[in-house]
């Protein structure tokens, strides 16, 4: 049951504590097919007044596509015991495995009108994002950075 929490930042320091190690950056193809990759760059702020998440995508990624068609992306923020989920999503592109189906994950959907991409279930907590700008990095790194604006921060199995 996911709880819908009182400031997207309540938990900042739990999520960048797991960066450290890698989220799960959730991402849906135009048929609604969930795919998961882990990423560990990512960023918290306000833009243009609204919290903003900011995930670095590598343009060879599969996921890279998908948030740029879809315009969105949830981060599911996993507890220890399922690091092991999100270092196989960092492992192998979604072009060619179904990671959920491969790994038993279970899509959770955010509880937001229109809002196509979901969480993973057993997740601490998840952060649905709508990207609002996008900026490269060259010269110095290959990635795009997508600006999610935070629509909505949900408690999972946070203890
Ligand atoms: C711990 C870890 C952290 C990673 N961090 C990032 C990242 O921040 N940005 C990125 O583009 N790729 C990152 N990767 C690589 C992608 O997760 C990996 O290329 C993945 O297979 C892409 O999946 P996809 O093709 O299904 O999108 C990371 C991989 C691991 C294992």
């Amino acid at each position: 049951m996911l709880r819908a929490l009182d400031h997207p930042y309540a938990y900042a320091q739990l999520v960048a504590d797991r960066l450290k190690k890698g989220i799960m950056v959730v991402s849906v193809d135009q048929n609604g097919k969930p795919n998961v990759m882990a990423a560990s760059w990512g960023f918290f702020g306000y833009q243009w007044s609204r919290p903003v998440y900011i995930v670095p995508v590598q343009p060879p990624r599969y996921t890279h596509g998908l948030i740029a068609q879809s315009g969105e992306f949830v981060i599911s923020v996993q507890p220890e015991s399922m690091d092991d989920d999100m270092l196989f999503s960092g492992a192998c592109s979604g072009r060619d495995v179904d990671k959920f189906q491969a790994r038993g994950l279970t899509p959770v959907a955010m509880p937001i009108p229109g809002f196509k991409t979901p969480g993973i279930s057993g997740a601490l907590l998840h952060l649905a994002c709508r990207v609002i700008h996008t900026a490269g990095a060259k010269p110095l790194s290959p990635h795009t950075f997508f600006f999610g604006e935070i629509v909505g921060a949900y408690a999972d199995a946070l203890p």
